[in-house]
């Protein structure tokens, strides 16, 4: 078994967005019930023991934990390359040097649309546009590399190309062009959300004539929406094969959607060691490798591609998390997304919140 690559660390389910896009569960976990300091300096510590290189420190918004320069700085005492994925709408000079100093190694900012009045709309937040742009500065001010990250739907695609201006102005050395991915809150809003073909397109044209114009100035990773795939993504590169997660209240995950597939009992690294968690435990080996697959991938050539998708996905969309992922065009359910697509177009949508 070879060791997780990344670790996702969910520290906190409280944000000051709302953004519908949000892949947190809808049933988020309150504050009282999350890990303290020192039960998440044992979490990197076991993450790095196992041979885990990396800790992306996420949630929710994680500079709302008061405690996250002591958080970076266990992750940095660990070994693990530190990776903020923020909001940034709380970040401040004073923070960010704090946070470079306990050894921040890179910051992910979010971007929600191009314009103020759209981006606040999305997120839910106002001020928050004028709030990133200063975090994006005191970014580039402290030295750290930044990625801006902007999540692109049917309600912001037609800002892409400005998207990609303001990664230039905002100083990102990298900008990831992200399509929503439909779990949790964003599953429950994904009548507002999903592309049409045409905005597909149109966006897969943008990023690559930007990618050509750019080279050597700003690099774009770019992450499609698999509703309108032919073949799915391999998500995770395959369950428990290179990552893992830990939820705020200490569940360890194959990935951050997996508390939605019913059934499945997650250890938790209060009561269990980070690798028995992904060595041993009945939810990480559940769908490992291809012994699990039924037909189609049972046998096709794209098993060790694929793996024969997303099981969140499967779950969510036939009920049977060991099902091929429906955005494979051999899935019998390859027929749903189309409807799902067919069916968007909804131009309001519902605010993540606690329940
Ligand atoms: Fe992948 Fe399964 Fe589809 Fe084959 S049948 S391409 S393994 S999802
Ligand atoms: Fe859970 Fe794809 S998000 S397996």
């Amino acid at each position: 078994m070879k060791p997780p690559l990344a670790l996702l660390a969910e520290l906190t389910h409280r944000c000051p967005l709302r953004c519908p896009y949000c892949s947190n569960p809808v049933a988020l976990t309150r504050g009282s019930a999350e890990l303290t300091t020192q039960e998440w300096a044992r979490v990197f510590d076991e993450a790095a023991a196992i041979g885990c290189l990396q800790v992306h420190l996420s949630g929710g918004e994680p500079t709302a934990r008061r405690d996250i320069v002591e958080i970076v700085g266990a992750a940095h005492a660990a070994g693990l390359y530190t990776n903020l994925i923020t909001a940034g709408v709380l970040l401040d000079a004073a923070l960010l040097g704090r946070l470079k100093a306990a050894g921040l190694d890179h910051v992910q900012l979010s971007v929600q649309d191009a314009d103020p009045a759209g981006a606040e709309r999305i997120g839910g937040m106002k001020g928050a546009q004028e709030r990133k742009e200063s975090a994006a500065r005191f970014v580039r001010e402290a030295g750290l590399p930044l990625t801006l990250n902007a999540v692109v739907h049917r309600q912001n695609l037609s800002s892409l190309p400005r998207l990609v201006d303001i990664a230039l102005a905002w100083g990102a050395a990298r900008l990831e062009v992200a399509h929503v991915q439909y779990y949790g809150w964003a599953l429950r809003n994904r009548d507002a959300l999903l592309p049409t073909r045409a905005q597909l397109d149109e966006a897969t044209r943008v990023v690559i004539a930007a990618r050509e114009a750019l080279r050597g100035r700003l690099v774009i990773d770019y992450v499609v929406p698999d509703y309108h795939a032919a073949r799915p993504k391999a998500c995770m590169g395959g369950w428990g094969s290179a990552f893992l997660a830990v939820s705020p209240s200490g569940n360890v995950l194959p990935c951050h959607a997996a508390e939605s597939i019913d059934g499945l009992v997650f250890p938790n690294v209060r009561d269990t060691s980070l690798r028995a968690a992904w060595e041993d435990s009945a939810a990480f080996n559940r769908f490992r490798g291809t012994d699990w697959m039924p037909a189609p991938c049972r046998g096709c050539a794209h098993a060790e591609r694929d793996w024969g998708g997303c099981r969140c996905q499967a779950f969510a969309l036939t009920g049977d998390a060991a099902a091929t992922d429906p955005a494979c065009a051999l899935s019998p359910h390859h027929g749903l997304l189309a409807e799902a697509i067919a069916e968007a177009g909804a131009t309001t949508f519902r605010y993540r919140e606690f329940g």
